[in-house]
């Protein structure tokens, strides 16, 4: 039992609200790991139920422990009721927020699941945003708070894990922290000096922006590797090899991305916000964008431009977003099999860990029914794959170079 500014006893140290996610989950276990009390609140049963039998609903690296650790020490509770956001003294928000079909990010989303829930908010709680958001989304939370005078702090303090690396990155990653008053920000910062002894302040604008060029420039990144991948591929060069050239004791390049697929629920979308936010002026991000979602039709013409595509079978090896993940959202493997579908005779696909997809077939059977094989993301079985049919390797994975 804590007690909160105005002497209010809760139960929990920490609600966290989306906890079902990537992004929740792993933070409420680091939370109770370091002894504080958690509650995680979800709408999604699935997640809660798995999360309350002590296994993840999904891929993160050394997060089965830390979960099943807090579960046996009483410090973690789940549930789908948002009745459990009375009783924490820190409601952090994790929602999931998106861009839509038209990469229109939705502002509304983070006001819209607290106005859902505003009926449990207590006086003295502070309430944490930790959502990507669009820039602007702190201060109108501010005043949802002020009109429905809910007696609730307001801080945002952007999570800045990367997937698969979260058991890891919480508690050795800096923490951005933002608030409006002193008193939330040093409340904010308490909270999160749980985890980590770095703590940066910033203004709500300044963190929210902060936030959006953090992945934005990673998003830049890769296409510009990706462009430089297109422009030597185009004479018949291996990017691999001049960048392994140009960064070898060359400091101030050794920061070049390989190419490759830079997709997943994040990068995309938040360059998009941006440029949602520039009234679409953020030429930059928009040729990024044009770029990175550009690499598979690109690899799919230069196969054409080899081979008879229309008569063979392609197989796809790797259909998450990234390498040693099984998470699908926003990968560009599925974007590649769509075209794939319209332009080879047929369109195999396999992954070790994705396991939401019916569709996908075990490697052994992709190998013997393909005609051609493209690694669509980098696992790092692939490295040992043997096989004797032409592979389009981007990421050069097994070390033959990336012509394509
Ligand atoms: N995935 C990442 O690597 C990453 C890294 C840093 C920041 N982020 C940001 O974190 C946020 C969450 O991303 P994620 O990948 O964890 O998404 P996610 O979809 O995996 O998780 C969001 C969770 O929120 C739940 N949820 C949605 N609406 C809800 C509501 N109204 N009430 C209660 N629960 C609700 C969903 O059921 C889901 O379990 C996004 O803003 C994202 O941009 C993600």
């Amino acid at each position: 039992m804590v007690t909160g500014p105005a002497e209010t006893a809760f139960e929990f140290d920490v609600v966290v609200v989306g906890g079902g996610g990537h992004v929740g989950l792993p933070l409420a276990i680091a939370f109770a790991d370091r002894g504080l009390r958690v509650a995680i609140y979800d709408l999604n049963e699935a997640a809660v139920s798995t999360i309350l039998a002590g296994e993840l609903p999904f891929l993160e690296d050394g997060a089965a422990p830390v979960l099943q650790r807090a579960l046996a020490a009483g410090r973690l509770h789940a549930t789908v009721d948002p009745a459990v956001v009375s009783r924490g003294e820190h409601i952090v928000v994790v929602i999931g927020t998106p861009v839509d079909e038209h990469l229109n990010p939705d502002p509304h989303a983070v006001p819209r699941a607290l106005d859902a829930c505003k009926q449990h908010f207590r006086p003295g709680q502070l309430l944490v945003l930790r959502s990507t958001v669009y820039p602007g989304v702190t201060r109108r939370v501010e005043q949802l708070v002020a009109d429905e005078q809910l007696g609730v702090e307001v801080a945002f303090c952007p999570e800045r894990i990367a997937e698969g690396k979260a058991m890891e990155e919480l508690f050795s990653l800096p923490q951005i922290v933002s608030a409006r008053t002193p008193q939330a920000r040093k409340r904010a910062g308490a909270l999160f000096g749980h985890l980590t002894e770095s703590i940066v302040e910033l203004e709500p604008e300044e963190a929210e922006l902060a936030k959006l060029f953090t992945n934005t420039w990673r998003y830049i990144k890769f296409a510009a590797a990706n462009q430089f991948y297109m422009m030597a591929n185009q004479q018949g060069l291996d990017f691999d090899r001049i960048r392994g050239a140009l960064a070898q004791d060359y400091p101030r390049a050794a920061d070049m991305p390989g190419a490759g697929f830079a997709a997943g629920p994040c990068l995309f979308k938040d360059t998009m916000q941006l440029a949602a936010f520039t009234d679409n002026s953020f030429v930059l991000g928009h040729s990024a964008m044009l770029v990175n979602e550009g690499l598979p039709l690109y690899l799919v013409s230069r196969l054409e431009s080899r081979y008879d595509l229309a008569n063979l079978r392609v197989g796809i090896l790797g259909m998450a977003f990234k390498g040693e993940s099984d998470d699908i959202r926003s990968s560009l493997s599925y974007k590649l099999k769509r075209i794939l579908e319209f332009r080879a005779k047929q369109v195999l696909c396999t992954d070790p860990y994705v396991t939401v997809d019916p569709n996908l077939r075990p490697l052994p059977e992709v190998l013997a029914d393909s005609d051609l094989l493209i690694i669509g993301a980098p696992h790092r079985a692939y490295r040992e794959l043997a096989t004797d049919l032409p592979v389009a390797d981007v990421w050069n994975m097994l070390g033959q170079g990336t012509v394509v």
